[in-house]
């Protein structure tokens, strides 16, 4: 048994900030996990979580479903890679059109971030035109070409590094029908982005009239409308969000559920933007006039694992448990929350749930001021909860699977207790 803080040190040398991903930095360190199984996961210290990231919500199965493990095992000892056309990539391309009202067509890439770069591509191709428009604080991945309007309230990309001649051709506007209707006057726009559960898989909500809205001002003005279901698709319904509520785009770009919780993503949409990738349209006999490579994609043990899980998302019951949990969870830190005298907003759609602190109701704030935790309370309540044996997705959200029981609901909010106990005791949260 190595211990965490041990681990951390030894990782620290090796990788920059000891981390693979910014977001699993964790002061004063991360724990190190050897083992995850249904809901649960231990760490190399021997310690249990009940977790409520689950992979970045990639696992809407549960950790290692049998089934999505055997098909992988199988597939391992056909072969690993080859490179080649098979025939587990039609078959998972054929559960995407079937399921996701858009798709005539799915293209396969190696994350979600490649299908936001990609369904953009496309819809720079298509339109003609090379702006884009993305909606305040939404989240499309760390490429270049999706950093600017990603932290609410700033037209600054996240990050260094990102030229600004690639900014210039983003515009940010707010999530609601003027805002895009104003900045779809400039010509130069052909593309609109939108996170299909509002910003930050819902900690910003998008009301379904919204999406309705915004949907009915792209198709007015002629634009490419992309929807990013990288958190809804196979989660807010079989279909994603376009299927629950009967919005649909042109594209969507998928990740995280749609690999069956394996690396990789997928763009899917209408055949006539789709069919730019085709080889046979090609301008000079060789290549397509929409350029996609990728040495990974589709590769056939991800489609197996993929393939497996399909079975189960595409029934809708598997949903329908991760939601009733995350309902009780919901219910429970509401609940929690009253008895302990704490103030705020407990809330999230399907297999999610958010928390904001604070005595605004969450219509009455910008999407900054929702997303705009303190850090005492960031440390304390998720540093808590940890402490306590539960892991969340983020500060203040979880996430739940199929795998989430309702005694393991009951479990973590006996955790939210003794740590809304401790916050209140300590003056860390306002009761
Ligand atoms: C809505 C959304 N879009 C894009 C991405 C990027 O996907 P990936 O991390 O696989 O690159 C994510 C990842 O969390 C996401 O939630």
């Amino acid at each position: 048994m190595t211990a965490n803080k041990d681990l951390s040190h030894r990782a620290r040398a090796a990788l920059p900030g000891g981390v693979s991903h910014e977001l699993r930095y964790r002061a004063p360190h991360p724990i190190y996990i050897t083992r995850a199984q249904g809901a649960e996961k231990w760490d190399t210290e021997g310690r249990r979580y009940i977790d409520f990231k689950m992979g970045s919500a990639s696992q809407m199965l549960g950790h290692s479903h049998p089934d999505v493990v055997e098909a992988l095992q199988q597939a391992a000892t056909t072969a690993i890679f080859s490179a080649d056309c098979h025939l587990g990539e039609i078959e998972w391309a054929e559960w995407v059109n079937r399921l996701v009202p858009c798709a005539e067509r799915t293209r396969f890439c190696a994350s979600g971030s490649e299908a936001t770069m990609l369904a953009i591509r496309l819809g720079r191709a298509f339109s003609g035109k090379p702006g884009v428009l993305r909606i305040d604080g939404h989240y499309h991945g760390w490429h270049d070409h999706a950093l600017k309007g990603a932290k609410p309230g700033s037209d600054q990309p996240t990050s260094l590094g990102v030229p600004q001649a690639v900014s210039d051709l983003i515009t940010v506007c707010a999530a609601n029908p003027q805002s895009m209707e104003s900045a779809l006057q400039d010509p130069q726009i052909g593309t609109v982005i939108i996170e299909a559960s509002g910003a930050n898989y819902g900690s910003v909500p998008l009301a379904t009239d919204t999406l309705r809205a915004l949907h009915d001002v792209a198709r007015k003005t002629g634009v490419v409308l992309i929807f990013d279901e990288i958190i809804t698709g196979f989660r807010w319904s079989p279909g994603g969000r376009q299927a629950r509520d009967g919005i649909v785009p042109d594209l969507t770009t998928l990740a995280k559920v749609v690999t069956g919780g394996l690396p990789g993503g997928a763009v899917c949409g209408k055949a006539e933007i789709m069919e730019l990738m085709n080889n046979a349209e090609s301008r000079d006999g060789l290549s397509p006039p929409v350029s996609h490579k990728g040495t990974f994609n589709a590769s056939p043990l991800i489609a197996a694992g993929a393939n497996a899980a399909m079975k189960y998302l595409s029934t809708g019951t598997l949903q329908a448990q991760a939601d009733a949990m995350a309902a009780r969870l919901r219910d429970g830190i509401a609940a929690l929350m009253d008895q302990h005298g704490i103030t705020g907003t407990v809330y999230g759609e399907s297999s999610t749930c958010h928390m904001y602190f604070g005595t605004a109701a969450l219509d009455e704030l910008s999407p900054a001021q929702i997303r705009t935790v303190q850090p005492t309370l960031v440390n304390g309540l998720r540093g808590g909860l940890l402490k306590r044996g539960v892991d969340l997705m983020s500060h203040t959200s979880c996430v739940t699977s199929a795998a989430h029981t309702p005694a393991l609901i009951d479990e973590a909010l006996g955790a939210f207790d003794s740590t809304f106990a401790a916050l209140v005791k300590d003056g860390l949260i306002a009761a």
